[in-house]
């Protein structure tokens, strides 16, 4: 018997059966500081790299992402929020004249990004009357406002939460990333993690997303004993899940020029220095896995 709590063998995702093009994918684990929002924003340089149209959505109110896109909102600007509760009718008393157009904004680097604000920490309570499907507000604004129809791929980074936004998002999304640090703690964290994914199932509202990969992160190769760590996660990983959806990519050593590239607004790709060689290589390899995964749905 395994950590998990739910064993999630078969968990090809129908979650967003509907969606013709783009492929939803998000960067999530409940705790902080494990790597969700670099991984999201140098994955989604990655794949804008090789060619994919990508739309960046940041769901977390503290709006990391955001940032690193260069996109802080000033006080009176909108954001995904004011979208979201703009697509609930219900909510009409409150809803804002924001046209999506004027919310995304475009990096240099290509890729589109829907910002943050604070007022997003507000959502849970906002739609807490409403009578729609309260999980389904993101899937459902994606479908509508046809993005989904406009990106090859949809990147979403999570608050360090399981709450509505974390729901919201995972029943828009294809396949989960789940960055972690393989110290002691992480194993009952990534159970948790799944009990969420089985949650959304028994929520009936789809079948919960497909988990693409395990991203170790923060790795300190000195620590013989975060190695072994991770030996066992893994190991546990490929006993509840099975070989084929335990994934576990290599692991992200602790590197200053992650901790640079972020202070500086940049990606890894941003940089020509032999010494993010090797960071350009772990992401592009992100980003090959995001492309080549069996989504299930899609054929
Ligand atoms: N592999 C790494 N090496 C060094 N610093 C890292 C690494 N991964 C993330 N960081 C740094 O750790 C901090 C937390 O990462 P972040 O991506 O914001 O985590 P989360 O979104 O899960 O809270 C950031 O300052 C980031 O630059
Ligand atoms: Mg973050």
């Amino acid at each position: 018997m395994g950590f998990l709590f739910k064993s999630k063998k078969n968990n090809a995702s129908s979650a967003s059966q509907n969606l013709k093009t783009g492929k939803v994918i998000s960067f999530l684990n409940q705790k902080g500081g494990v790597g969700k929002t670099t991984m999201c924003f140098n994955s989604a340089h990655a794949l804008a790299r090789q060619g994919a149209r990508v739309l960046c959505i940041d769901m977390d109110p503290q709006a990391n992402l955001s940032l690193l896109f260069n996109c802080e909102l000033g006080d009176d600007e909108h954001s995904i929020f004011h979208l979201l509760v703009n697509s609930i009718r219900e909510l009409k008393n409150i809803h804002t004249p924001t046209h999506v157009n004027e919310i995304i904004r475009t990096h240099p680097s290509g890729i589109d990004i829907l910002p943050s604000s604070q007022e997003l920490s507000g959502f849970e309570l906002t739609v807490s009357g409403v009578s729609t499907s309260r999980p389904l507000i993101l899937k459902n604004y994606l479908q509508k406002s046809g993005l989904i129809h406009q990106y090859d791929y949809i990147i979403i980074d999570c608050p360090p939460t399981l709450g509505l936004l974390v729901v919201n998002t995972l029943c828009a999304t294809d396949g989960v990333m789940v960055p972690f640090r393989p110290d002691e703690f992480s194993k009952k964290g990534l159970g948790h993690l799944y009990s969420v994914l089985g949650d959304i199932e028994e929520m009936g509202v789809g079948e919960a997303p497909k988990v693409i990969a395990h991203i170790p992160n923060l790795m300190d190769n000195r620590r013989k004993q975060e190695q072994e760590e991770l030996e066992s996660i893994s190991g546990e990983l490929v006993e509840d899940l099975g070989e084929e959806h335990a994934c576990v990519v290599d692991p992200f050593f602790n590197r200053a020029q992650l901790v640079r590239s972020g202070g500086q607004r940049k990606s890894v790709f941003d940089y020509q220095s032999k010494e993010f060689q090797g960071l350009q290589h772990q992401f592009n390899e992100l980003a090959s896995i995001i492309k080549e995964s069996d989504y299930g749905h899609r054929g």
